[in-house]
């Protein structure tokens, strides 16, 4: 067994390059800061990267969901139905629009809403469904759309993803993603929403900006945000969006060695991976179970950390947090979530790490499950 590392691993460092450094630089020096062309060109190479008929860059997946929400129609007094084993964001939005996020429980195998779960909380005020692809895992999408409701995914994960056969992106009515920092298209902050409906598009279009001016004059067809993203980002992502399949090989490979290294670790389990789908590959999350494992997530992450190995958890169940809580005292228990809530543990997984970090992070835990179940 490797010895223990004496410099820190990040749990998800961006991968930036000399590409990514140069192309913020051309920007700042073409003069154009704000919303322009490499905006533009980000939109359209991911439309065609999506098979979307539309993609609408935001200033982060959280405005991206939020925008999405109200286009396909979400008003104060509705009922949106998500899942808890997510970013608050995601219902924040929910929120944000004046409606009220309905927690559906999730699948034990993959942590996505349990589609079987949904029709039961479908009433009159429900008005829109908002799965979330964990991981980068797709939901199981079609008996969702079977419902007849919009869909609008949070596919902060799903960059790759690709559901029996066709792409996230070009399937619900929005799918909204993520460049976040810690994102397979990483650009610091960003979103792009991507949606077949004309509609759709052009209700985010009128809303991402307030002013849309055409000469001397400026007019707004709506009380709009400001949530457009700059071309200095844009510039960044259009690097990483050369750089995703490379990437994505990377991940795949780091993937596999915690697939091997990991496997006879009684009670450390990753999350199932549907062989039917493509998995974007985001987290590599695995379920700590306390009695076989010797020890409870929080153990292991605090025992990682003093080993130098950073983690995150990929999610607390939102319903939980304290702001839901108080909200929704009389929310009904979700026996899934809640369990997973309290084992799911984000190994290391970047493509700015080596081999050599995630077998370190690999014995690592195999060193404190040893120690714990000694
Ligand atoms: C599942 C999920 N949804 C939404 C978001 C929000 O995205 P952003 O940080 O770009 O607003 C994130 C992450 O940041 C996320 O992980």
């Amino acid at each position: 067994m490797r010895p223990p590392r004496s410099t820190r691993l990040g749990f998800q460092p961006p991968a930036i390059g000399e590409e990514e450094i140069a192309a913020v630089t051309e920007t700042l020096r073409s003069g154009w800061l704000t919303t322009g062309p490499r905006t533009a060109l980000l939109e359209e190479r991911m439309a065609s990267y999506l098979d979307a008929e539309h993609v609408l860059a935001v200033a982060s997946g959280t405005a991206a969901l939020h925008l999405a929400l109200l286009a396909v129609g979400v008003q104060p007094g509705d009922e949106v139905i998500t899942s808890p084993i997510t970013w608050p964001a995601t219902a924040n939005v929910i929120e944000h629009c004046g409606a009220t996020p309905i927690f559906c429980d999730v699948r034990d195998t993959d942590l996505n809403i349990d589609p079987a779960l949904i029709p039961a909380l479908v009433n009159e005020r429900t008005r829109a469904i908002l799965p979330v692809h964990l991981a980068g895992q797709p939901a199981d999408l079609d008996p969702i759309s079977a419902l007849g409701l919009p869909v609008v995914e949070d596919a902060a994960h799903a960059a790759e993803s690709v559901y029996r056969g066709r792409k996230i992106g070009a399937i619900s009515d929005a799918s909204c993603f993520s460049l976040y920092a810690t994102k397979n298209i990483a650009a610091g902050e960003g979103g792009l929403v991507a949606t077949n409906r004309d509609d759709v598009a052009e209700a985010i279009r009128n809303m991402r900006l307030t002013r849309r001016g055409d000469g001397s004059h400026y007019d707004q067809v709506t009380a709009g945000f400001k949530a457009n993203l700059s071309d200095v980002l844009a510039a960044i992502a259009l690097v990483q969006l050369d750089r995703i399949d490379a990437h994505a090989l990377i991940r795949q490979r780091q993937f596999d060695l915690y697939d091997v290294g990991l496997a006879d670790l009684d009670g450390i389990t990753p999350l199932v991976r549907d062989p039917r789908d493509v998995h974007a590959l985001h987290l590599y999350v695995v379920r700590i179970d306390a009695a076989r494992a010797g020890a409870d997530r929080d153990a292991y992450q605090r025992a990682l950390a003093d080993e130098l190995i950073g983690t995150s958890i990929h999610f607390l169940p939102v319903h939980k947090l304290t702001w839901f809580r108080d909200r929704y005292p009389a929310q009904p228990p979700l026996a899934v979530a809640e369990h997973a809530g309290r084992e799911v543990l984000s190994l290391p997984l970047s493509p700015a790490h080596s081999d050599d970090d995630i077998l370190d992070a690999i014995d690592a835990v195999s060193r404190l499950h040893e120690r714990f179940t000694a």
